[in-house]
């Protein structure tokens, strides 16, 4: 079995880089804690523009301590764009962010790698999600780094991607699923979306392995059995943990991802205990191929 390769960072910006606020990686790709910001108060523009170019760097950024009502969430939210109202969570209070409560009546569902929403045309740029209340042990996050992993694949198979795209497409709920969307009254609308395997990060520029083994179904034009097997060689690719960090929730954390570059797993390791969390998510942009086959 292959050995992850990681190669050296190309956009990962240093701590000493940053005026405004306090970057501390937490691994050499993926995720840095940002101290020295209080995000209930409004943002110097500086200060947002460091928090976005961390946010590129890092892929993924936690706060801690940081105590928001729904309005300072969803407010802090919108300086990426407009916001995603969800039909199939409640809402915290305003409806653009959705409350997401487990506990012994329904346990956790996150536990499996995904992006969120890449069955729509246009995913999310990115999610803003508050613990309101942990279990005292266990229901931390991981994310992995798409554009690392991109990276790390060895050049022919890189090549042999080019052009590929793929079917993501909304997997049948679970039965535990399937009965609270009943007691919702909520209809699932079913959707389907063709993406590349590979897109530009829009910002960055960089190469993004864009698949997720929730949504992403089959590869267009290969036979059945090729795709499968293509596929679980890029899913296995993600799982080193050399590409991953994983933050361990507290009341007042944040943790803020982007969706277009990376994957997520929430650890379902606290049942019964009770966890509450409130998301924001911001709309996104159609993913596109890019120009050039990296190295
Ligand atoms: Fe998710």
């Amino acid at each position: 079995m292959e050995r992850p390769r990681l190669t050296p960072r190309r956009f990962g910006a240093a701590s000493e880089d940053f005026n405004h606020i306090d970057v501390r990686p937490y691994s050499t790709v993926i995720g840095a804690e940002i101290g020295g910001v209080d995000l209930s108060t409004p943002l110097e523009p500086a200060t947002l523009a460091e928090i976005r170019r961390a946010f590129l760097d890092w892929k993924v950024l936690f706060f801690r301590g940081q105590h928001l009502t729904v309005v300072q969430h969803a407010d802090l939210a919108r300086h990426w764009g407009e916001l995603y109202v969800n039909p199939h969570l409640p809402d915290a209070g305003i409806e653009q962010v959705a409350r997401i409560v487990h506990d012994e009546s329904d346990p956790g569902n996150e536990n499996m790698w995904h992006s969120d929403a890449t069955h729509w045309d246009k995913p999310p740029l990115g999610s803003l999600l508050r613990a309101v209340k942990v279990p005292e042990f266990g229901g931390d996050t991981l994310w992995a780094d798409l554009g690392a992993a991109y990276d790390g694949l060895p050049q022919a198979l890189k090549e042999r991607l080019v052009g590929l795209t793929a079917i993501h497409t909304q997997p049948a709920p679970d039965a535990l699923s399937a009965a609270l969307l009943r007691r919702k009254g909520t209809r699932v609308r079913h959707s389907v979306a063709e993406h590349p395997l590979v897109r530009e990060h829009p910002e960055t520029g960089r190469p993004i392995l864009f698949v997720n083994p929730v949504f992403t179904s089959h590869v267009v034009g290969l036979p059945s059995q090729d795709s499968s097997a293509l596929l679980d060689l890029l899913f296995r690719q993600v799982s080193f943990p050399e590409y991953q960090v994983r933050f361990r929730w507290e009341v007042g954390s944040i943790a803020f991802w982007d969706n277009r570059s990376t994957v997520h797993y929430g650890v379902n390791d606290y049942f019964p205990s009770c966890r509450i969390m409130e998301r924001a998510t911001i709309l996104g942009d159609r993913p596109f191929p890019p120009a050039a086959v990296g190295s």
